[in-house]
């Protein structure tokens, strides 16, 4: 990889491969929150995860390259040490632990976001810095939700 536009498609495939690990791995995340609204907020990301894998699709579309993911370590290593929490963890420590975690991945994403919406503009992709910073957009109203949770309450629980 030498150019921005190599790096660009590149972390493209590992948002995508990002985003389709944690299609698999929130339901877990779900399942094992003890908190209603955690729970609540789980599942809201794990619908908007969906999303995001459509809306990649259009962005992969819009450069007339194929959608395909490529291993992200970031990623493996986040939901990695979210199931040791779920291993590891109860009670009131598993969910303000889980809550970290959640936020852990949304800060990932808003990193990756926000790096590939600056390169898309920067090489001319008009229609997939619109699209990635849609994306962008949602993944910081998720981790403000997050915030919300975490000083409402969940962490003093
Ligand atoms: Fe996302």
């Amino acid at each position: 990889m030498k150019t921005l536009a190599e790096l660009f498609e590149h972390t493209l495939q590992d948002v995508y491969y990002a985003e389709n690990a944690l299609t698999k791995a929130l339901p877990k995340v779900a399942k094992a929150a003890g908190d209603a609204k955690l729970k609540q907020a789980v599942e809201d990301h794990l619908k908007q995860t969906r999303g995001h894998i459509q809306t990649l699709k259009k962005v992969f579309a819009s450069l007339n390259v194929p959608a395909k993911g490529e291993k992200c370590d970031a990623i493996e290593g986040l939901i990695k040490e979210t199931d040791g929490i779920i291993k590891e963890a109860s009670g009131k420590a598993l969910n303000a632990g889980l809550l970290a975690a959640a936020q852990s991945v949304e800060h990932y994403e808003i990193s990756r976001y926000g790096s590939l919406r600056e390169w898309a503009k920067v090489l001319g992709h008009d229609e997939a810095h619109k699209l990635l910073s849609k994306i962008l957009d949602e993944e910081k109203a998720a981790n403000s939700k997050l915030t919300d949770l975490a000083v409402g309450g969940i962490n003093k629980k």
